[in-house]
């Protein structure tokens, strides 16, 4: 009850004071987006196994010019782990990576993967999200297999479109493998898909909580069994609502810009101050154990692996102990990675390595940048032209019938 009333006061203080500081705090991603200008309309799916998702689209841009209604190439966003759709339009108006694509004559699709909250009145046919631990059973292969599959063929049926582009932020990428390593049939749908700050394999990964989280995994399951818990340590949602109200303070600001710089593992030197409060206010998203068992397991590992139950099921249910690898070769979907040099999530060696057993990667892009960390794409100042035009420009080219058949290096756009 004492928790309760402690959450009720944290976000009446979040809405109050902190509206005052940044506009679009409190707001949820349609709020957002008609405060921008922009139109948005709101879409939902159901998956095979009975999560029901909500997909947002931003049918044009600003100017009246993008409004020309139909057969604008289809871009699909996706989020990674404990990220949001609100991560696609954090900037506002024109600098956000979603308006940015819809300007220049895309539809834009921003789907919530599972376990995000959303505005719908149900986000399972059977399961509360708020309190039904089962909603929770799920890793990233559910997502990659369930998820991904059906907002595609949504997208694909809604806008009479065969394929569709594709734009995933971190733990997309290996969500998007997974889907196409077991259902390669979506290789038809997909036009390009832009990969942003992540590898599938993760062997080289340099970042050390994930690491000492790592050495300590199987005592962190131990705990998890014990506690019967689905959903990925719950309590931390109150520090998490705390640091909501803490960033809020200037004096705090500090000590808010060393935690967003501890996510991004290198001190970000695109964050402005001005948006942290606006990153605080979201927060991380609620995650489900498995998933961050399956990413742990596979950074241990070093292998793109599927999700380990233990030797005793892995052997029941893949006829060996440890579970299977993922089979990267049935990707033929053209693939384009970018990253940024001082990415500790996405290191050079582990995307190589990937991109040797993919089969039809066609962009090779670090960023120009030596300071570009694993978030900056998404919290840092000047991704219009260090990353937004040259996707553009992969786009356009696609849909101008040039496809490049061999991998381009760091690749500069044309202007
Ligand atoms: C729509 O796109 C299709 C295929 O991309 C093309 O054949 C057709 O001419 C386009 N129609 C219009 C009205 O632009
Ligand atoms: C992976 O897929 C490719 C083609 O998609 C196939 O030739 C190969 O045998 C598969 N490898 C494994 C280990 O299943
Ligand atoms: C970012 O953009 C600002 C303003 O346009 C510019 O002064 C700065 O040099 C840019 N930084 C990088 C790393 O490109």
């Amino acid at each position: 009850m004492k928790t309760i009333f402690f959450l009720v006061l944290c976000n009446y203080y979040i809405s109050v004071l902190f509206a005052a500081i940044h506009p679009d705090i409190g707001l949820n991603f349609i709020q957002r987006v008609k405060r921008h200008g922009y139109s948005v309309e709101v879409h939902q799916v159901t998956t095979e196994d009975n999560y029901i998702l909500c997909i947002y689209r931003i049918p044009y841009g600003i100017h009246k010019s993008s409004r020309s209604s139909g057969n604008k190439s289809a871009v699909l966003f996706v989020h990674g782990m404990g990220g949001s759709p609100n991560n696609w339009i954090l900037f506002g108006a024109r600098d956000s990576f979603a308006y940015y694509v819809a300007d220049r004559g895309f539809d834009v699709w921003v789907m919530a993967t599972r376990g995000v909250e959303v505005p719908l009145p149900k986000m399972h046919k059977k399961y509360n999200w708020i309190d039904d631990p089962d909603y929770w059973d799920y890793s990233l292969h559910d997502i990659g297999i369930y998820d991904l599959p059906a907002v595609i063929d949504y997208i694909t049926e809604y806008t009479k479109q065969e394929k569709i582009f594709f734009i995933g932020h971190s733990a997309a990428c290996p969500e998007f493998f997974i889907m196409m390593s077991e259902k390669p049939q979506y290789n038809r749908k997909i036009k390009i898909s832009a990969l942003y700050s992540s590898s599938p394999i993760l062997n080289k990964i340099d970042y050390p909580v994930v690491i000492a989280t790592t050495s300590v995994i199987d005592i962190m399951k131990g705990v998890v069994k014990y506690l019967d818990m689905k959903e990925f340590f719950p309590q931390f949602r109150i520090i998490n609502d705390m640091s909501k109200v803490m960033c809020l303070y200037k004096s705090y600001v500090k000590a808010c810009r060393h935690v967003a710089d501890s996510i991004g593992s290198h001190k970000s030197r695109l964050l402005e101050d001005e948006l942290i409060p606006l990153i605080a206010s979201e927060s991380l998203g609620r995650l489900s154990s498995r998933q961050v068992f399956q990413f742990l397991d596979n950074v241990k590992y070093g292998e793109f692996r599927k999700f380990n139950y233990g030797p005793k099921i892995n052997k029941k249910l893949y006829g060996y102990t440890i579970p299977p690898k993922y089979n990267l070769s049935n990707c033929r979907a053209a693939v384009a990675f970018f990253y940024g040099p001082k990415d500790s999530f996405c290191v050079k060696e582990d995307l190589y390595q990937s991109m040797s057993e993919l089969p039809n990667v066609i962009l090779d892009y670090e960023v120009p940048y030596s300071e570009f960390t694993h978030t900056d794409l998404l919290f840092g100042r000047n991704s219009t032209y260090l990353v937004y035009e040259p996707t553009i420009q992969l786009f356009k080219n696609y849909d101008k019938g040039k496809i490049p058949s061999k991998i381009t290096r760091n690749y500069v756009p044309s202007p």
